[in-house]
């Protein structure tokens, strides 16, 4: 068995390119746990947000979580708040290698300031609320096996820096 890539980190730091590329890659199947809880829900995020409130978001995300933990070679892109639960990132870390991409709150803001598909960042100060969140999230999101930085670069370079702390683990 190989173990499974997980990537962890805030909203717009490039988790899903970064997957996609991997997912070429390594010839792997991707699982978004985003997009399987859209799925579930048959709603999007901002309406699962608006309907029922984050917490019950949390709470599906978390049921996805343990539902999807247990699969073996394959890149898991998770939320950005899936990392928040220490049981989730517990249950992740069991078949999988945890890397967290971190990047800047001027990069952030950057990627996701023409967007509107993230409930929590559409207030009227995006940039502060993403400094505050970042501040708050960072020592959950440092309790991945790996840290990388994601400032400036693509998703292809992101694969690339995954790819070879990868190796040198599975080579261990
Ligand atoms: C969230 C990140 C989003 C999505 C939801 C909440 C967060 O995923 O799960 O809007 O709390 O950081 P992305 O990180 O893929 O944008």
């Amino acid at each position: 068995m190989s173990k499974n890539i997980v990537l962890i980190g805030f909203m717009g730091v490039g988790k899903s390119l970064a997957a996609k590329h991997l997912a070429e890659k390594l010839q792997r199947p991707v699982i978004s746990t985003d997009e399987l809880v859209v799925l579930k829900e048959k709603k999007s995020i901002a309406k699962i947000f608006q309907d029922h409130g984050e917490s019950y978001f949390r709470k599906i995300e978390s049921g996805i979580v343990a539902a999807i933990a247990d699969k073996e070679n394959v890149i898991i892109d998770c939320g950005g708040g899936v990392a928040l639960n220490s049981h989730n990132l517990e249950l992740l870390k069991k078949n999988g290698i945890v890397f967290y991409l971190s990047a800047s709150p001027e990069e952030i803001y950057k990627n996701v300031k023409d967007q509107t598909n993230r409930p929590l960042l559409n207030t009227p100060d995006p940039k502060n609320k993403i400094k505050e969140l970042l501040e708050q999230r960072r020592p959950f999101y440092e309790k991945a096996d790996y840290v990388i930085d994601a400032d400036g670069k693509t998703g292809e370079q992101l694969c690339v820096d995954i790819l070879m702390l990868f190796k040198k683990f599975s080579a261990n």
